[in-house]
């Protein structure tokens, strides 16, 4: 496949990096420096692109995906801190008949942990000697807090045991990847269900399985869509 990068940050350039490994041509790398406003994301540069896969910022995302639908490709997102804008990104991709996959997390583990996350929590309702609550760390320079990951977490746990509330507490500090958990804590004993990323590449990993995967859709989907079928 030929596949166009928007960002050339430390997961613009993971996911390019597999991408080659495994025997995909990249198109273009779009940074930051040409692309203010998704002014590069033309249709002239872009064609001959299968897909794109976008990781740039909060605030740049909502007019890079606009216009990388405006040409006609579909697009893999990992951008964090825009989700309140997707009914706006929804309507475009409707208006132009296109494919996006947005994620917060593209790693494979933390779905199934999402998964566990929201069973722990039902099994814990109706026990209020525990106090829950949710802890997430990522290195010093992200920018948006909490995380979507953790966003997520709290709201599956709370639809799992709606009377008990989970505070979210974020630290960045220092260059590790992710890691999220979730803990109850009583008298006497803990329970703690943690995911821990150990590197980039399993988020590059899932981003590039998401821009195998989108060509041929359309809609707007997530990447649970993906691994766990539209019905989940
Ligand atoms: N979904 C997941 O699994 C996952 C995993 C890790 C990170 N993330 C998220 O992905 C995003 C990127 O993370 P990162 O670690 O790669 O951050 P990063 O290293 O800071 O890279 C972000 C890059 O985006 C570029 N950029 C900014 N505006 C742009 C624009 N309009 N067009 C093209 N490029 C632009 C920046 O370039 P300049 O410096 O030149 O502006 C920078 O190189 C963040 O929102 C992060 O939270 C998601």
């Amino acid at each position: 496949m030929r596949i166009a990068i928007v960002g050339g940050g430390k997961m613009g350039r993971a996911v390019a990096a597999l991408a080659e490994t495994r025997g995909h041509t990249i198109h273009a790398m779009i940074v930051g420096s040409e692309n203010a406003g998704g002014r590069a994301l033309t249709a002239e540069r872009l064609t001959g692109a299968d897909v794109a896969v976008e990781f740039t910022r909060p605030d740049a995302a909502v007019a890079n995906l606009e216009r990388l639908l405006d040409a006609g490709v579909p697009v893999v997102t990992g951008t964090t801190g825009w989700l309140d804008q997707l009914p706006r990104i929804t309507a475009h991709v409707e208006r132009r008949g296109g494919a996006l996959l947005h994620a917060a997390n593209f790693s494979l583990g933390v779905h199934l942990f999402l998964r566990a996350a929201q069973d722990l929590a039902r099994r814990f309702a109706g026990h209020p000697g525990f106090d829950a609550f949710i802890l997430e760390e990522h290195h010093a320079a992200k920018l948006d807090a909490p995380s979507g990951t953790a966003r997520e977490l709290q709201r599956r746990a709370s639809a799992a045991d709606p009377a008990r509330p989970f505070a979210i507490t974020s630290v960045r500090a220092g260059v590790t990847p992710g890691t999220h958990l979730v803990a109850y804590d009583g008298p006497y004993e803990r329970v703690t269900l943690a995911h821990v990323a150990r590197s980039r590449d399993g988020f590059a990993a899932g981003a590039l399985a998401a821009a195998e995967w989108l060509p041929g859709h359309r809609g707007v989907y997530t990447v649970e869509d993906m691994l766990f079928g539209e019905s989940g």
